[in-house]
């Protein structure tokens, strides 16, 4: 997924050697950069040698991702001293490792303590503490079994499909999680599939604060900002302006919400032209009651119940809205997704078989437009 980057995109060190940065520049900066971390007392500070001791020296098979800035590494430490152990001993850690030498990662590395290491909620991921030595930046979070939605959306093979539930289940999750940080005034920037991470029970742990800054205060209405987050999340508004409000966050939820109900990535340029931008793509079919059947994941195998596909379909249409005035607050959000698990069980039942149908005559070979009516309008 394209990240959009700052253009100016300058080093916080212009020393690119090992030998340079051990120099007593070096430690300043270091002294420096703790200045810029604001204490917590949840938050420790790990030596590189004993990450190293944790990942097995980061082997390639103690791997459990890849972002934009690199490789994410599973550890073990002790939960008590927080040292490194032998694998399968103490707690699970995932180990993110960043690059000084890009002003960016730097920044990003820094928010995500200083956001993570105040914050505290069921749905937000714990941040066990972070490495700063010469140009070493990594940080240290709690692992997760389940990887990200990304991965259960759109990685074949590794996982099984979500189901519908479980899908409302992740939904509801990342929009508790929203509405924590909106109540404290963070603004995320950076909502999208991969930064939703799934626990052994399938609860979201929402991760990548990074780009996360405090909202608007006293008589402003947004910010204004360098334009940063995701291609294909970001509100256009947004990327347009630059101007920030928590309203930007509520569009990527929109996206997160058409990706889980098409199955289909933000932004995808394996496809046709006019069905690489999935917002635009869908819109047309949200708007109407009996074209939304014509977008619904197929992997989802026909088990979902249509009343809940509608009241998402109406939701991440209004979320996605492109006049951010219009789109709903991430508590009213809150709201609906409860409402519709809610009523979802009984109902589910009622639907499987009409569904099953549908799905049945796609396996066939009909297209989606002859079932249904035509294409989008
Ligand atoms: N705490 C964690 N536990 C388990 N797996 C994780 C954890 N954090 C990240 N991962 C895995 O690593 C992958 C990459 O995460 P990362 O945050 O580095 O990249 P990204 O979100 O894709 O991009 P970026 O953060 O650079 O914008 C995730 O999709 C997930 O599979
Ligand atoms: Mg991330």
């Amino acid at each position: 997924m394209c990240k959009l980057r700052a253009k100016d995109g300058s080093m916080i060190s212009s020393c690119s050697s090992r030998a340079t940065r051990a120099s007593s520049d070096s430690v300043l900066l270091s002294t420096n950069i703790k200045c810029q971390i604001l204490p917590s007392a949840s938050v420790k500070i790990f030596s590189y040698d004993n990450l190293r001791l944790a990942t097995r020296r980061f082997r390639a098979n103690t791997m459990t991702g890849e972002g934009g800035f690199g490789c994410v590494c599973k550890g073990w430490i002790d939960e008590n001293t927080f040292s490194p152990c032998k694998p399968g001993t103490g707690i699970p850690v995932a180990v993110k490792r960043f690059n000084p030498e890009s002003l960016q990662e730097h920044q990003e590395w820094l928010a995500e303590i200083n956001h993570l290491g105040h914050l505290s909620h069921p749905n937000l991921v714990k941040l066990f503490g972070y490495c700063l030595e010469d140009e070493y930046r990594l940080l240290v979070y709690e692992f997760l079994p389940h990887g990200s939605l990304e991965n259960h959306l759109f990685r074949r093979g590794s996982c099984q499909p979500l189901s519908w539930n479980m899908r409302m289940k992740v939904a509801l999750g990342a929009a508790k999680a929203l509405a924590y940080l909106h109540s404290t005034n963070i603004i995320v920037r950076d909502v999208k599939n991969s930064n939703i991470l799934l626990d052994t029970d399938y609860n979201v742990k929402l991760t990548g604060l990074g780009l996360a800054v405090n909202g608007p205060v006293g008589e402003e209405s947004h910010l204004s900002t360098r334009i940063m987050g995701t291609y294909g999340y970001a509100a256009p508004e947004y990327v347009a302006t630059g101007r920030l409000t928590q309203k930007c966050d509520i569009y990527g939820f929109g996206v997160l919400l058409l990706e889980m109900l098409s199955g289909r990535r933000a932004l995808d340029p394996n496809r046709p032209a006019e069905e690489q931008h999935l917002v635009d793509w869908a819109r047309p079919y949200l708007k109407h009651k009996h074209k939304i059947r014509c977008i619904i994941d197929a992997k989802l195998g026909g088990i979902y119940s249509f009343g809940a596909v509608q009241k998402i379909a109406a939701l991440a249409l209004e979320c996605v809205c492109l006049d951010p005035k219009k789109r709903p607050t991430m508590d009213s959000v809150v709201s609906v997704l409860e409402g519709v698990q809610e009523a979802e069980e009984p109902e589910a039942a009622e639907h499987q078989e009409s569904n099953k149908k549908v799905t049945a005559s796609r396996k066939n070979g009909k297209s989606r437009w002859n079932i249904f009516g035509g294409g989008p309008s």
